[in-house]
């Protein structure tokens, strides 16, 4: 951490982060953290929650952690009630959490669409809905950062619901952008690569999978967790100032 940036803007401000427990969310938090900011996030797993809480704790940090399943849209709501009610209104929102479960087009039901939909899109929006009140009424601008995924630029098979749901966050952003804008709330998508989280190492990462991965990327390096955190915490630094409804890839230069 020491290479990296210390913002002065993102200091003493409170951030909401999805799916902060693992993998890209848990090293936004830590990022964060290590800004001086105020946290809260929402997961469903408790346990690895309880764990990042008693983590980020330890090192300093104002941490509210609020269970929900986002696929829940009023657990969602009262998630982010508790949270403003802790921390108050937050500046910046991470719509980060989501699950890339493979699945084959041949397969889904329309249950199962509807719930790939509520998992990778859906809480997005009601996430931005939940917050974006109180970010306006506080007066103080804001970032919020919907966490898209470069798989359906890519044409990646094998997830068609999950890459429908990642290009639509695209639009997501631009929409709420617009709307956000006259506020001084600026909506950024980062668009990750293949990041070397737990998950993928235990699911889908094999030597020759990830070699002929690196081979497509034009820096052949598995990308580390962290430089997607990096990538959020500038887009709500100040130094963003003037980004809004923008794509901030972070994939090595993979085609
Ligand atoms: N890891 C990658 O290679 C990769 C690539 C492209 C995009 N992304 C995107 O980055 C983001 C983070 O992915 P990750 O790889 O860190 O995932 P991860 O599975 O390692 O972590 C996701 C976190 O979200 C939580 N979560 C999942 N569904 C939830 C729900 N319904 N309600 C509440 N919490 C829920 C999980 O408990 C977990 O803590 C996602 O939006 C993902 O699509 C990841």
């Amino acid at each position: 951490m020491a290479e990296f940036a210390i913002y002065p803007s993102l200091k003493g401000k409170t951030v909401f982060v999805t799916g902060g427990a693992s993998g890209i969310g848990a090293d936004i938090l830590r990022g964060f953290a290590d800004q001086g900011a105020r946290l809260g996030f929402v997961d469903l797993d408790a346990t690895g929650s309880a764990s990042r809480v008693a983590e980020l704790e330890e090192a300093g940090s104002e941490v509210a952690f609020a269970q929900a399943d986002l696929r829940d849209i009023a657990a969602l709501k009262a998630a982010f009630a508790s949270l403003i009610k802790t921390l108050g209104a937050p500046y910046a929102l991470v719509n980060n959490a989501a699950r890339d479960d493979r699945h084959g087009w041949e397969d889904v039901t329309e249950e199962y669409y509807d719930e790939r939909i509520a998992t990778n899109l859906r809480h997005m929006f009601f996430a931005t809905q939940a917050v974006a009140p109180a970010m306006i009424e506080a007066g103080q601008g804001g970032a919020i950062v919907n966490m898209g995924s470069n798989s359906w630029w890519e044409a990646s098979g094998g997830m068609p619901i999950y890459t429908t749901s990642k290009a639509a966050v695209h639009g997501m952003t631009r929409s709420f952008a617009r709307d956000l804008g006259p506020h001084r709330i600026r909506v950024n998508t980062v668009v990750p690569g293949w990041i070397m989280t737990e998950r993928q190492k235990e699911l889908w990462v094999t030597k020759e999978a990830l070699d002929r991965h690196l081979a497509r990327q034009c820096l052949k390096n598995p990308i580390a967790p962290e430089y997607v955190a990096r990538t959020v915490i500038w887009l709500c630094s100040k130094d963003a100032a003037m980004c809004t409804a923008s794509n901030f890839f972070v994939d090595g230069g993979s085609v």
